[in-house]
């Protein structure tokens, strides 16, 4: 009918979505030392896990390595929001490399959690994805000590030399509710396991999950802005997928297959931790294009969070 020809898709934008604290610091971190030194300035591993703030940096004249080794000898290293192991650091210094260090402060927490953990005597089990580089800084703190736990078979499988002496840490960019179904597993099986004095998965994971929980029921599609490699984003994808709503994770509007938008009538736009905001407005520019839209934001919470930048960059 004509009435429902004209009928505007709904676009729903859970908040908080896109940039955290730790991604912005990281982004200003490296447009700082570009400022003070100019270009070149050596990034070890990406920035943060996205395609275009890696390109624009790049641009502006960050180089990104895999390693130390690819940084020439007394050049300026940043190392990533992700964080690294202690034998980074040490690896840096024989070389003489000056280093700003963005890591996260919420992942140094976990950091020095590792320390304190295995230096009081405990196994420390760390509930994370294999591979990623924040699980590979955190472990590299007390590798002896440490036990990674990848996912519910694993914490009921896992054995310890002294199960009266575990403790447990998390990576940042999990999902809340997968976490404790796999420290419930934890609890049972080890009974005087100690927790993070505060919890692991940071404000920024938890509140974008959150925000996409409310709206997820309402849509007929998800779209989370982020990359591949971004673990936050992928966990937004899977929640949604377990809350029975189809997700896709786009890198831009480019990425949008129209075949999804077919019957979508309400679709929910979110972008991770390390997604600019302007590519969730790309977006639903990309849809409007395609026909009228009733756009609706949908404010679960506020984030305030603002965190310092080391002081290698810090203005006098
Ligand atoms: Fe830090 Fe959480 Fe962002 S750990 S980098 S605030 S996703």
């Amino acid at each position: 009918t004509w009435g429902s020809a004209i009928r505007p898709r709904r676009v729903l934008l859970p908040s908080p979505r896109s940039f955290c604290a730790g991604v912005e610091r990281a982004i200003h971190i490296v447009e700082r030392v570009l400022e003070q030194q100019g270009a070149p300035v050596y990034v070890r591993k990406q920035i943060v896990h996205n395609v275009h703030v890696v390109r624009r940096l790049e641009a502006l004249g960050a180089v990104f390595v895999e390693e130390l080794d690819e940084v020439p000898d007394g050049a300026t290293v940043v190392f990533s929001a992700h964080g690294v192991a202690p034998a980074v650091r040490t690896d840096a210094s024989v070389r003489g490399l000056s280093v700003v260090d963005a890591t996260c402060p919420l992942v140094a927490k976990v950091h020095s959690e590792a320390r304190r953990f295995a230096d009081r005597g405990d196994t420390v089990l760390f509930i994370g994805h294999a591979g990623h580089e924040e699980t590979e800084g955190t472990i590299g703190e007390r590798p002896d000590s440490t036990l990674l736990v990848e996912d519910l078979d694993a914490a009921r499988g896992i054995e310890v030399p002294d199960p009266a002496r575990v403790s447990y840490l998390v990576q940042t960019t999990l999902a809340v509710d997968e976490v404790a179904e796999i420290v419930d597993v934890l609890h049972e099986r080890f009974e005087s396991l100690q927790a993070p004095g505060s919890d692991d998965i940071c404000y920024a994971t938890t509140n974008r999950q959150h925000a996409l929980r409310s709206v997820a029921d309402e849509a007929d599609l998800v779209l989370v802005v982020g990359s591949q490699n971004s673990s936050n984003s992928n966990r937004l994808v899977e929640l949604a997928d377990r809350m029975g709503t189809p997700a896709h994770l786009i890198d831009d509007a480019g990425d949008i297959d129209l075949a999804w938008l077919t019957d979508a009538g309400t679709i929910a736009i979110t972008a991770g931790a390390s997604a600019p905001m302007s590519l969730v407005e790309e977006t639903v520019e990309a849809i409007r294009g395609l026909g009228p839209v009733d756009l609706l934001e949908r404010e679960v919470t506020t984030e305030d969070i603002q965190f310092t930048l080391p002081k290698e960059v810090r203005q006098p």
